[in-house]
């Protein structure tokens, strides 16, 4: 029997989403290319190019150097190889919030450059005060992130750009999840904003491209030439990316979605999704549980785990944070209607007698 992949219908933990239809056609049309290859498969890497054009007009650059990394753990390790080779220093070190991606733990363990975790502040996002007194001269990186990975907030970026200039170092946003939502909102996160040197932006996520599409964008090419390597037995001369041959489905699919949704259709899909995290927030808050403010379109909220676990068991695709709050990601496959049955199958699974349970419009 041929295997099938799951359904999207109770999918809630996941960054990553059903593509759009046009995506998915140009995916299937590219899958036999390698854009890591461009002298052999120049018409993917000439859809590279507009993918990177794409991404920067979204992160508000005009002229971006970058590529369509495997995701946004790639691009993160890019970054901060980036910072490395610029950085002046035997010891260079990297300076990023608690709350940021693991992909920086990975470049630290690969690069060998030290990782200095700071602590957040009340609302999840880097303290100031913390990123200032851990930034020294050795300090090669600091980086924002740009909509959080469990709680969707929004580093302060011009203050952490002001904090990297002190000390010379570079400024990257990890806004690998947050980059398709952000143009849409009053947040300071881009190019635009802030001296962002470089930054994680995944069409494989927010932006509806199929996996795998990442995006490292540079506001430069000579940083993104800190990563060249020659290539003697390629036409082209020159390869930036971790990877060697990479899918040009990821590529060709994130020009696809862009085309058709920048930025009409993303502004839609992110007025949808956050409603629908603000509808779900309220629901769980009204159940009496502990909810923390979905600034962007993904809820956390204090759910036993007794609780969480009957949910799982139901099959519900459901995730927690590293405090053990169920974790609700608003992607552009999650409807009310499942937000809706989800929110049944709790009451169902939870009866809190206790709690009255005004209506949910
Ligand atoms: C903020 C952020 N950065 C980086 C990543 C890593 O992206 P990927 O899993 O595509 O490598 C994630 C994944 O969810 C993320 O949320």
């Amino acid at each position: 029997m041929q295997a099938e992949p799951q359904a999207f219908d109770r999918v809630l933990s996941s960054m990553c989403t059903d593509p759009h239809p046009d995506a998915r056609d140009a995916a299937e049309r590219f899958l036999a290319t390698n854009p890591g290859d461009p002298a052999t498969y120049q018409r993917v890497a000439d859809l590279e190019d507009e993918a990177v054009a794409l991404l920067g007009e979204v992160a508000g650059l005009a002229d971006p150097a970058g590529y369509v990394a495997s995701g946004g753990t790639e691009a993160n390790v890019q970054a901060v190889r980036i910072a490395r080779e610029r950085a002046d220093s035997p010891r260079p070190n990297v300076v990023v919030s608690e709350a940021a991606h693991f992909s920086f733990q990975k470049a630290a363990d690969v690069l060998e450059v030290e990782l200095r975790l700071v602590p957040t502040d009340g609302d999840h996002c880097a303290d100031l005060e913390a990123v200032r007194a851990s930034v020294d001269s050795d300090t090669a990186l600091v980086v924002g992130v740009a909509g959080t990975t469990e709680y969707g907030r929004v580093d302060p970026i011009p203050e952490l750009g002001e904090i990297a200039d002190s000390v010379g170092a570079l400024l990257h946003v990890d806004a690998a999840w947050g980059g398709f939502v952000l143009p849409f909102t009053d947040y300071e996160w881009g190019f635009d904003h802030a001296p962002v040197d470089t930054m994680a932006i995944d069409p494989h996520k927010m932006g509806r491209a199929a996996v795998p599409a990442g995006g490292l964008l540079a506001r430069s090419e000579s940083l993104l030439d800190e990563l060249a390597v020659d290539t003697p037995y390629l036409e082209s001369t020159a390869q930036a990316t971790l990877t060697g041959t990479r899918s040009g489905a990821g590529v060709a699919s994130a020009v696809a979605a862009m085309r058709t949704l920048w930025p009409a259709g993303y502004r839609e899909q992110y007025l949808r999704s956050q409603r629908n995290a603000e509808w779900l927030a309220d629901a769980l808050e009204k159940r009496g549980y502990e909810v923390v403010d979905p600034t962007l379109p993904l809820v956390a909220a204090s759910v036993p785990r007794p609780t969480f676990e009957a949910l799982r068991a139901e099959g519900w695709r459901i995730s927690r944070t590293a405090t053990g709050e169920l974790r609700v990601v608003c992607m552009p496959h999650v409807t009310r209607e499942m937000l809706a049955s989800f929110v049944a199958d709790l009451d169902r699974l939870e009866v809190r007698a206790s709690v009255p349970v005004v209506g949910d419009d």
